[in-house]
């Protein structure tokens, strides 16, 4: 049986993104136990639906959370996104040919990809923003220590 859930490890220190991982996660598992079942109905469906649409409105989220820090690497990130999205698309095309085995498979590495997505990439922007929310702090600081001096 396959584990959906999302430990601590994989957490980027920002609310809106860290729950978006968890609902991308959680319609992953649900999905996973339809094509266990072997359920090919609407509801299917609509969950693999809504899986693509979280997934690309985090996407567009993250982008610009990334954008907003100036981060270096996010033309390079936001490719890593685009591959996902082609995967997921294929994805999405192939579940209806009924095989099940085959589609569990392509489920898991997509989860796969996401979860080392997060570790590799997602990290990345983690500790930028630290390193940010540090040199503000400082400067902050500096600047407050300057003028308590002048005065
Ligand atoms: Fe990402
Ligand atoms: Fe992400």
């Amino acid at each position: 049986m396959e584990n959906f859930s999302l430990s601590g490890v994989y957490e980027v220190g920002n609310e809106l993104l860290d729950a978006q991982h968890k609902v991308i996660l959680n319609y992953m598992a649900k999905v996973y136990t339809y094509l266990l079942a072997d359920k090919k109905d609407d509801d299917l469906f609509g969950l693999i639906n809504r899986l693509d649409t979280c997934c690309k409105l985090h996407f567009l989220d993250e982008e610009k959370f990334m954008e907003e820090m100036e981060l270096p690497e996010t033309e390079e990130h936001k490719a890593q996104h685009a591959l996902f999205v082609t995967h997921l698309e294929n994805f999405m095309g192939r579940y209806e040919e009924s095989d099940s085995v085959k589609n569990i498979g392509e489920l898991v590495f997509l989860k796969g990809w996401f979860l080392e997505h997060i570790e590799v990439f997602d990290k990345r922007y983690a500790e930028f923003k630290k390193r940010f929310d540090m040199a503000v702090h400082e400067s902050t600081r500096q600047a407050a220590l300057k003028n308590s001096t002048t005065k």
